[in-house]
């Protein structure tokens, strides 16, 4: 059994101060939205002699919003080439470089009169997001021992959604939502950026990269006593080498013979459709824009709502962490998906009547935090989990990567589309959503098999005989703690 060591605790906090600036800009944008539209609008007017007229500056903040996918698309893409290089710990550090860009294209777009800078510096966020996505879970996951490997990896999930509330609570008018400091609520990421800079430097580089990447053992094992805190890291290395023979043993499968082998076409399949229902669910639609979805509802303070939802968001997490690795994916993949829909049909209940009933607005609260309380429960975490338990070492690197390419494609899609939807649709913008997930929740019900417990080997039998729900078989739930370490959102 090992302890937690001081040097760990160090080195993973300041890991997943990466997750916390993916939260943060995934929900910085929403509740600023007017303040920064004004200055879009006054830009305009500065140059074109008239205001802005409407379509176009519904473009240019949908576009604003969204150019951060493309960059995350680009940026997860991309992570393969940064970690087997330079190692985990200095990818880590080289991609803050993005982050200092990012922060200064936004934080002086307002004194240049350039929203240009601050798409450019969305995109350039988006792109250390799309790297950090991957380092962080891979890092911490490679320096954490067995044991504490689920409950360390959970902290990159904590630490997204923690990001999120902090950038809805500085969002508040009072604090930087306002005119005059919205770009210091953009640019201020170069604080963490710089703290990660100053410390990582004195983290350990990832024993598992030393041992099976550099193949240099009395590095690794250094690294490992001072990690572990013992003189005695023979078991840890051992796994290592037992790991490393393995992947030996598998050859590394491409994209493309992903989908030429008949042998993983149904799974990979399964795991792109499973990230369109994370992304389409409609969750980032709330995270982009609960504040002006709250507005059109008629709450009186939408801002402090959006807070809530961020709240429910940290707290359902935490309940989701206890709950996901005891229980069946499908299962709470399906509970998700109905509670959503559930939470979807309310919410249009709410917007159809609410010139009509009174406490309405209400009643959009309540299924705004229901809806993201669902998603935490199941469309949020388990699409990670399945698609690293469907592929085995060989293919899963390919396989992780085209699930991020689906889920962050999805996630543009929604980013760019939903205020455009939203005024073709009017208060029935969320019949989308709950048509969406009533198809995902069959698609799940019929085509997604139980991964809880069972082995690849297990699994894929399962796929040539068509008989994909049959009952699994019980093992011990930390069998598959590991996985957990994928990330999320
Ligand atoms: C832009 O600002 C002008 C006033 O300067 C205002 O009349 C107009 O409604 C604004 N346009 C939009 C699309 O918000």
């Amino acid at each position: 059994m090992h302890q937690m060591t001081l040097r760990l605790m160090m080195a993973v906090g300041i890991a997943v101060m990466g997750s916390l600036q993916f939260g943060y800009n995934t929900g910085v944008i929403n509740a600023p939205q007017q303040v920064i539209e004004a200055f879009y609008n006054e830009t305009w007017l500065g140059r074109h002699n008239e205001p802005i007229p409407a379509n176009s500056l519904t473009s240019l903040w949908s576009l604003s919003v969204a150019i951060f996918s493309v960059g995350g698309m680009i940026g997860s893409f991309s992570v393969g080439l940064f970690v087997n290089r330079f190692g985990r710990r200095n990818s880590m550090l080289m991609a803050n470089i993005f982050a200092l860009i990012a922060s200064a294209l936004m934080g002086f777009s307002k004194m240049a009169s350039s929203f240009e800078m601050l798409i450019i510096g969305r995109f350039v966020i988006g792109l250390y997001c799309g790297l950090t996505t991957g380092f962080v879970p891979m890092y911490v996951g490679e320096i954490a021992p067995t044991s504490l490997r689920g409950a360390l990896g959970t902290l990159h999930q904590l630490g997204v959604v923690v990001g999120i509330l902090i950038a809805q609570i500085f969002g508040l008018e009072p604090i930087m939502g306002n005119a005059s400091l919205w770009p210091l609520l953009l640019g201020c990421i170069f604080i963490p950026s710089l703290i990660q800079c100053a410390a990582l430097p004195f983290c350990p580089e990832s024993p598992r990269f030393l041992l099976i990447n550099r193949n240099e053992e009395d590095k690794a094992k250094s690294v490992l006593k001072k990690l572990r805190g013992t003189t005695d890291v023979s078991s840890d290395l051992q796994e290592m080498k037992e790991e490393s023979r393995q992947m030996m043993g598998e050859k590394k499968v491409t994209i493309l013979e992903l989908f030429r082998s008949p042998l993983y076409r149904q799974p990979i399949f399964i795991a792109i459709v499973l990230q369109l229902s994370q992304q389409l669910s409609g969750i980032n639609a709330v995270f982009y824009y609960s504040t002006m979805i709250f507005q059109k509802a008629q709450v009186p303070q939408p801002v402090y709502a959006t807070i809530g939802a961020g709240i429910v968001n940290t707290a359902f997490t935490v309940v989701s962490l206890f709950v996901v690795e005891r229980a069946g994916r499908r299962t709470l993949h399906l509970i998700g998906l109905a509670g959503m829909a559930g939470c979807a049909i309310l919410m249009t209940i709410a917007l159809a009547l609410l010139e009509r009933i009174n406490g309405m607005s209400y009643l959009s609260i309540v299924a705004i935090f229901g809806f993201v309380a669902f998603f935490e429960i199941g469309p949020g975490p388990i699409p990670w989990f399945i698609v690293a338990e469907l592929f085995s070492q060989g293919p899963r690197p390919a396989a992780i990567a085209v699930a991020g390419l689906s889920n962050w494609t999805a996630n543009f899609i929604v980013g760019m589309g939903f205020q455009y939807v939203e005024k073709l649709c009017g208060p029935y913008v969320f019949v989308i959503f709950t048509v969406l997930l009533v198809i995902f929740f069959i698609f799940t019900f019929f085509k997604v098999p139980e991964t809880k417990g069972r082995t690849f080997d297990e699994i894929a039998s399962g796929f040539r005989q068509g008989g994909e729900n049959r009952p699994n078989k019980q093992s011990s739930p930390e069998e598959f703690c590991s996985l957990g370490a994928d990330s999320q959102v």
